[in-house]
C-alpha cells in the first residue's frame, strides 16, 4: 500500500480491515460515512457517557423541552409567514384569514400563540433548574451567560410577536412598552425612535417588529443557541447537589436513548396540550388597531405584566428610574452571578445571600404578575 493510500483514522483502519478481509460490499452507511464523516460523527455524537442522574428526570429535561417547543415555534412561525402579510393595512385581515379560513390556519396559529407562552415558562424554570444546582459555577460561564441572553431573545420574540396581529391588543401594549422604553433616562426618546421608526407607530413600526421577529432574532437564537449547546457537550452535565446523585453519578448512560427518550415523550406531551388548547379555544384576536380609541386600556403579554403592574406603585416622576432599575437589577446580577459566586459550595441551602436575592426576585415576579392579572 502506497503512502497515499494509507488510511487517515484509526477507525476508518479498522473499517478497511474488516471490509478486505470478509471481501462484504460496503453498505451505504460504510460509503456515506467513507467521504463524509458524518456517519461515524452522528455515532460520537449519540453515544456520548452521561451521568445516570440525568436518567428519568424532569429537571434535567427542562433544557431539552424548551428546545422541542423552539423548534414547534420555528416550523409554526414558518407556515404561518405563507399568510401574513406585514403592513398595517393588511396585518389584521390577513390573520384573520389565518385563524378562520386557511385550511388548519386556526390550528398553526393557535399552537404559535400557546406555545410563546409555554416557551416563556420552560426557560424560567429550566434557568431556575440550572440557577439552583449552581451550573453556573466554572467553567460552565458561558453556558450559563449565553443562557442569559437567550432568556432575552425569548422575551423579545414575544415583545415583537404581540405587534404582528396589529389588533387593539397588540397595538395598545406595544405603544405603552415603546413609550416606557422612551422614559429610559437620556437614551430613552432615540430608543423609542428607532423602535417605532417615527414619532407614532404605523407601517414602519410593524416592518421593524416583523423584520426583528422573523429573522434578526432567530438569527441570534440559532448562534446563541449553537454555542450554549456546545458548550454544554464540551463541559459534560455539571455536578449534581445531592449526595445520592454522586453515587449515581460514577455510572454513565449513553445519551441516545437514556436521556433523550423522556424530552422526546415530554415533548409530544406538549405538543398534544397545544392541540387541545388550540381546539377548545383558539387564539385570540381583538378588534383592528384603532389608534383614535384613547380609551382602550392596554394590558401587555402576561410575562412582562409585573413590571407594567409594579409602576402602578410608584409616583410618575419615578417611573423612569424604576423602568430602568428593575430590568437593569435582574439582568445585571444574572450576568454577574457566575463571577460573583465563585466559591466551592453549590448546595443553595449554604449560600443563604445568593439563594435569597434569587428567591425574593421570583417572588417579586410571581406576585406581580398575579397582582397585574
Ligand atoms: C432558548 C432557551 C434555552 C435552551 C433551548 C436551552 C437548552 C439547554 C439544554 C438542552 C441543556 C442540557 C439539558 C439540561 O440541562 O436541561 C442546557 C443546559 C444548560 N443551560 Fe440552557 N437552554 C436555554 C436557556 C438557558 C437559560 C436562560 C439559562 C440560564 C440563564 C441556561 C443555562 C444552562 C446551563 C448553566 C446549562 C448546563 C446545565 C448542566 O450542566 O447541568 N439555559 N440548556
Ligand atoms: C421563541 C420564538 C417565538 C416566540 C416566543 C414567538 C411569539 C409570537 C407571538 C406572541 C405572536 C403573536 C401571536 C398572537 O397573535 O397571539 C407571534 C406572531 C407571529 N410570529 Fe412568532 N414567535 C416566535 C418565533 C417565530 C418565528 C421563528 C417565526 C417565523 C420565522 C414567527 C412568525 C410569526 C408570525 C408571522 C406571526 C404573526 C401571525 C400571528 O400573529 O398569528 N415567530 N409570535
Amino acid at each position: 500500500m502506497s503512502i497515499i493510500e494509507q488510511p487517515i483514522s484509526p477507525y476508518r483502519e479498522v473499517k478497511d480491515q474488516t471490509e478486505t478481509s470478509s471481501g462484504e460490499r460496503a453498505t451505504m452507511a460504510t460509503w456515506i460515512d467513507e467521504r463524509t464523516g458524518l456517519v461515524s460523527a452522528n455515532r460520537a455524537f449519540l453515544s456520548w457517557p452521561v451521568p445516570k442522574y440525568v436518567e428519568r428526570n424532569l429537571l434535567y429535561s427542562l433544557g431539552g423541552l424548551t428546545l422541542v417547543s423552539l423548534i414547534y415555534q420555528f416550523f409554526s412561525g414558518i407556515c404561518l409567514l405563507f399568510y401574513y402579510d406585514p403592513s398595517a393595512e393588511a396585518a389584521y385581515n390577513s390573520v384573520d384569514y389565518i385563524t378562520y379560513q386557511a385550511p388548519l390556519g386556526w390550528l398553526v396559529r393557535s399552537i404559535h400563540h400557546y406555545n410563546a407562552s409555554a416557551i416563556v415558562i420552560l426557560v424560567f424554570l429550566h434557568l431556575l433548574r440550572t440557577f439552583f444546582f449552581s451550573a453556573y459555577k466554572a467553567p460552565r460561564e458561558v453556558t450559563w451567560l449565553s443562557g442569559v441572553v437567550l432568556f432575552l431573545i425569548t422575551l423579545g420574540f414575544g415583545f415583537t410577536g404581540y405587534l404582528l396581529p396589529w389588533d387593539q391588543k397588540g397595538y395598545w401594549a406595544t405603544r405603552v412598552g415603546t413609550e416606557m422604553a422612551g422614559q429610559v433616562p437620556l437614551l430613552g426618546s432615540a430608543l423609542a425612535q428607532l423602535m417605532r421608526g417615527g414619532a407614532t407607530l404605523g407601517q414602519l413600526t410593524l416592518n421593524r417588529f416583523f423584520v426583528t421577529h422573523v429573522a434578526l432574532l432567530p438569527g441570534a437564537l440559532v448562534l446563541l443557541l449553537a454555542l450554549h449547546l456546545y458548550q454544554h457537550r464540551y463541559h459534560g452535565v455539571a455536578p449534581t447537589i445531592s449526595k445520592r446523585g454522586q453515587i449515581r453519578a460514577r455510572h454513565s448512560v449513553p445519551y441516545f436513548p437514556n436521556w433523550v427518550i423522556m424530552d422526546v415523550l415530554l415533548g409530544l406531551g406538549l405538543l398534544a396540550l397545544l392541540i387541545y388548547l388550540s381546539w377548545h379555544e383558539r387564539a385570540p384576536l381583538a378588534f383592528p388597531a384603532n389608534p383614535a380609541d384613547t380609551d382602550y386600556s392596554p394590558k401587555p403579554e402576561w410575562y412582562f405584566l409585573f413590571l407594567f403592574h409594579l409602576l402602578h406603585y410608584v409616583p410618575g416622576r419615578l417611573e423612569p428610574f424604576l423602568i430602568v432599575v428593575v430590568p437593569l437589577l435582574v439582568i445585571g446580577s444574572m450576568f454577574l452571578l457566575p463571577f460573583l459566586d465563585t466559591g466551592e459550595e453549590r448546595r443553595p441551602w449554604r449560600k443563604p445571600v445568593t439563594t435569597a436575592v434569587a428567591l425574593f426576585y421570583v417572588a417579586v415576579i410571581i406576585i406581580f404578575t398575579f397582582l397585574g392579572s
